[in-house]
């Protein structure tokens, strides 16, 4: 049984799907009974839910489990502490492989939520469990979530530079390559880097929205004050750790390799372009 944390959101429900498809048991650690529903949709074969910083959910989600699958809460000021509990829960339940979902370059201290992953990698190691890390770039799902919004206006908006460029992957592929690293003993002990196939700027992303939905699509930079007064309700630790990002994407994008993506798929990973037909085309 592998036991898969923040179930109930975006990457849980990807992992759960491509876990079901190849006939992988998965128990879905999420905190809500309508979480629980939606995991159960996505493949779940069993739900617990709880708190990720409740010791005694955590004990009771691990029991019975030989994997356990570290899907971190988006932009959590804790996830060291969080990551330091479930690996203690891990160990206490005789876990065979711990597999944490961290992101392509941790080692960027001026990002705070890549910063933590990379704490939490460390504890992984100091763990002495079997182990497998995940560094995925951002997801084309980020966008692509946005379509109908960005097709009824006829343009997207990044706080950002336009022409920065950016290795987005799609999910379906990362949810894949982690199947597989669950399901083979080959990947124990390694760190995996998933980037899409190309290093997009805004206005190929645009372009490739364009042809996606048949109509005009532009590229457009919002100024990180507006995006900053556009979303008042955000915790202040995503708040200050998404314009940090900005920061850093402004100058320097986000780049990665597909190689070891292609490598595990046994395939070349999906286009940008792809994932947009395959969703709205
Ligand atoms: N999005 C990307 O492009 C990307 C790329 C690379 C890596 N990642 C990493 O992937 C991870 C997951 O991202 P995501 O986009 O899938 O996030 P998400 O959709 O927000 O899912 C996170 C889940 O964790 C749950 N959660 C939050 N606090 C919890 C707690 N205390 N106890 C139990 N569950 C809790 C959330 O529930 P609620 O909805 O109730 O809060 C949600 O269901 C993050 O660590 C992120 O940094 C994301």
């Amino acid at each position: 049984m592998i036991l898969v944390t923040g179930a109930g959101g975006k990457t849980g429900r990807a992992l759960l799907a491509a876990l079901a498809g190849r006939g992988l048991p998965a128990r879905a650690f999420v905190r809500s009974a309508e979480q629980a529903a939606s995991a159960h949709a996505a493949g779940a074969v069993e739900t617990v839910t709880g708190d990720l910083m409740n010791p005694g959910n955590l004990a009771r989600a691990c029991a019975g489990c030989n994997q356990l699958y570290l899907i971190c809460p988006n932009m959590h000021p804790a996830e060291e502490s969080i990551g330091r509990a479930v690996i203690r829960a891990a160990q206490a339940a005789g876990v065979q492989k711990f597999v944490y979902h961290s992101v392509l370059h941790p080692q960027l201290e001026a990002m705070p939520h890549h910063w933590s992953k990379l704490r939490v990698e460390a504890l992984v190691f100091e763990s002495s469990l079997p182990f497998a890390i995940l560094q995925p770039c951002a997801y084309m799902q980020n966008t692509l979530s946005q379509v109908e919004a960005i097709a009824a206006a006829g343009f997207m908006e990044v706080p950002y530079n336009l022409e920065t460029r950016h290795s987005l992957v799609d999910l379906a592929d990362v949810a894949a390559a982690a199947a597989e690293i669950l399901a083979s003993g080959a990947y124990t002990d390694g760190i995996y880097e998933l980037a899409g196939p190309q290093a997009l700027n805004q206005h190929d992303i645009a372009a490739a929205l364009s042809a996606a939905l048949g109509r005009p699509i532009a590229a457009r930079q919002l100024p990180p004050k507006t995006w900053a007064a556009r979303n008042p309700g955000l915790p202040e630790y995503a708040r200050a750790s998404l314009l940090a990002m900005f920061r850093h994407y402004d100058r320097h994008g986000l780049r990665g390799s597909p190689a070891v993506l292609a490598a595990i798929l046994g395939r070349p990973p999906a286009t940008f372009a792809q994932a947009a037909a395959r969703l709205y085309g």
